[in-house]
């Protein structure tokens, strides 16, 4: 019985936890297009921290192309901070938009991340 449940939750852990997927110039260019409807009123339109919105927020949005993440620059954990957001802050979670999305603008940060 113990057996059977440890591999219960074995099974249940991968399916939270998917791999991430292999990122691709498709995914990327997908990502580029969901993080243009969902993310340069803050973020700005090339990353840099400088939309419009976020001029009046603090803490202001982070220049995803030079600023260090505090939540981690592995795929998974921006996917996780896209999912669940920063509380206290204005990074709201975006849960809503679909996994395939999340992962796809998780390529487009890491695509645009540290150019100069
Ligand atoms: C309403 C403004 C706003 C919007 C819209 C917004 N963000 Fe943010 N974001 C912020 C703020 C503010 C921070 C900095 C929070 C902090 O300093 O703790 C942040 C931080 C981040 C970080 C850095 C996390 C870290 O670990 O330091 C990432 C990555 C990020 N946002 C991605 C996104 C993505 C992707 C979208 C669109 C799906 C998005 N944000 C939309 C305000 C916003």
């Amino acid at each position: 019985m113990k057996k059977f449940i440890a591999g219960i939750l074995f099974i249940s852990s991968f399916s939270l936890f998917a791999a991430p997927p292999v990122s691709s110039p498709d995914l990327i260019k997908k990502g580029e297009i969901v993080y243009k409807s969902n993310c340069i009123a803050c973020h700005g339109p090339t990353g840099l921290g400088d939309g419009p919105l976020g001029k009046v927020l603090k803490p202001s949005p982070r220049n995803l192309v030079k600023d260090p993440f505090k939540q981690g620059t592995k795929p998974e954990e921006i996917f996780r901070t896209i999912t669940k957001g920063i509380s206290g802050t204005g990074m709201a979670g975006y849960a809503h938009l679909s996994e395939k999305d999340r992962w796809a603008i998780v390529y487009f940060i890491l695509s645009i991340k540290n150019k100069k």
